[in-house]
């Protein structure tokens, strides 16, 4: 795709102002910047690197691969990586000086063959199950871990760094589940000072990190909110910040034509003109990551103005309603962005199409362009 035609214009500017402003919030606990899918879709390296210009202590991967390529882009910093397959080969994380996740004592087992074979000292993060259950260690299993995970760094083929959970509903201030995670979360420590150990703990996500002073803890790990969105409507007022959304995507018109009433648009002619309009085409669809489910319901902004998407969203386009004013091929389409000129943002079109903004920017795809500007 030509990027005069369609782009997602990454601002680096707003996320480094973004992880600034998020340091001083949560100081003196540390910062990781949260950099997976390929950094929530803004571009993994150039988020990295202004993330790193901003002060990020650490960066968070989900997959093995992703903590590699930051490494291979030239970072040195401390990266945490948590999630990888029972046939991946741990080796090139630790021979890379990465920090791994470990949540049960078959991967504590598999961690130190890894330091065996590349000759180091592997660093590792005692990942318990507070609550989420989705990933971590039962807490049954929890002390056994712990005594495996110190004798091995009595023999220094281990270092624990951290023991860490993830909460599950942290977006929600008053949630229930948030005091018990967080108790269960201390009993693990406790566990785990019990059996000699003396990490670091790690709880946070960008909710916790901005509304739960008592989360913080050492580090927290902030995804969304570098990037400018907040996990949930209100939570950077409530946390008494100001965020900036960092991804605006754009198209050009590619058509525009007049209708005239009872003209049905695009598959299943599921919008029908009641009046005559003048409607335009915007290049991008569900191939794009423009998600099919907010058809008849999302809109655009066109030069301050707001024009409705009309039909079924297509894989490659979409069109929208100009109304009587019209408008001409070429004309810039803006589908989400900061919100500073009245466009629409990442947060609005989540809502409309039932999710969150976290899934609004991740699924911006491969085909479009990425744009960057606001370099340091
Ligand atoms: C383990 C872990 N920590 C932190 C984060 C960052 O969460 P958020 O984007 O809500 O800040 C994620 C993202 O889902 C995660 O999986």
């Amino acid at each position: 795709m030509h990027q005069q035609t369609a782009s997602a214009d990454i601002d680096l500017a707003a996320i480094r102002s973004n992880v600034a402003i998020l340091r001083e919030l949560v100081a003196p606990a540390a910062v990781m910047v949260v950099v997976k899918a390929d950094g929530y879709g803004h571009g993994m390296v150039p988020v990295a690197r202004a993330a790193r210009a901003a002060g990020a202590d650490w960066l968070g991967a989900a997959f093995l691969d992703e903590a590699l390529r930051l490494r291979e882009s030239g970072d040195q910093g401390r990266v945490l990586c948590w999630l990888y397959g029972p046939e991946e080969d741990l080796t090139p994380l630790v021979a890379a000086d990465i920090d791994v996740s470990i949540q049960s004592v078959g991967q504590l087992a598999r961690v130190q063959a890894a330091a065996a074979e590349s000759g180091r000292t592997a660093r590792i993060h005692l990942k318990i199950d507070t609550g989420l259950s989705r990933n971590g260690c039962d807490a049954a299993d929890w002390p056994a871990l712990c005594a495996d995970a110190a004798a091995a760094e009595r023999t220094g083929t281990v270092e624990v760094v951290a023991v860490w959970s993830h909460l599950a509903a942290a977006d929600e201030p008053g949630h229930p589940s948030v005091p018990i995670q967080q108790k269960a979360f201390d009993v693990a420590y406790e566990q785990a000072e019990l059996a000699g150990l003396r990490p670091q703990r790690h709880l946070a996500n960008s909710a916790a990190a901005m509304i739960l002073p008592n989360a913080r803890f050492d580090l927290v790990r902030i995804g969304i909110a570098a990037y400018g969105i907040e996990p949930a409507p209100g939570l950077a007022e409530r946390a008494g910040i100001a965020l900036t959304p960092a991804m605006t995507l754009r198209a050009q018109l590619a058509a525009v034509h007049a209708i005239e009433p009872g003209t049905s648009v695009s598959y299943g002619c599921r919008w029908t003109a009641t009046e005559a309009t003048v409607v335009g085409l915007v290049p991008l669809g569900y191939g794009d990551g423009v998600p099919r489910h907010g058809t008849n319901r999302v809109e655009v902004g066109l030069a301050g103005r707001r024009a409705p998407n009309r039909g079924t969203i297509c894989m490659d386009q979409f069109v929208v309603d100009l109304g009587a004013t019209g408008g001409a091929i070429g004309d810039e389409a803006v589908l989400f962005g900061p919100g500073f000129d009245g466009e629409p943002t990442a947060a609005d079109w989540a809502d409309w199409c039932g999710t969150i903004g976290y899934e609004i920017v991740t699924r911006i795809g491969a085909r479009v362009p990425r744009r960057y500007r606001g370099e340091a």
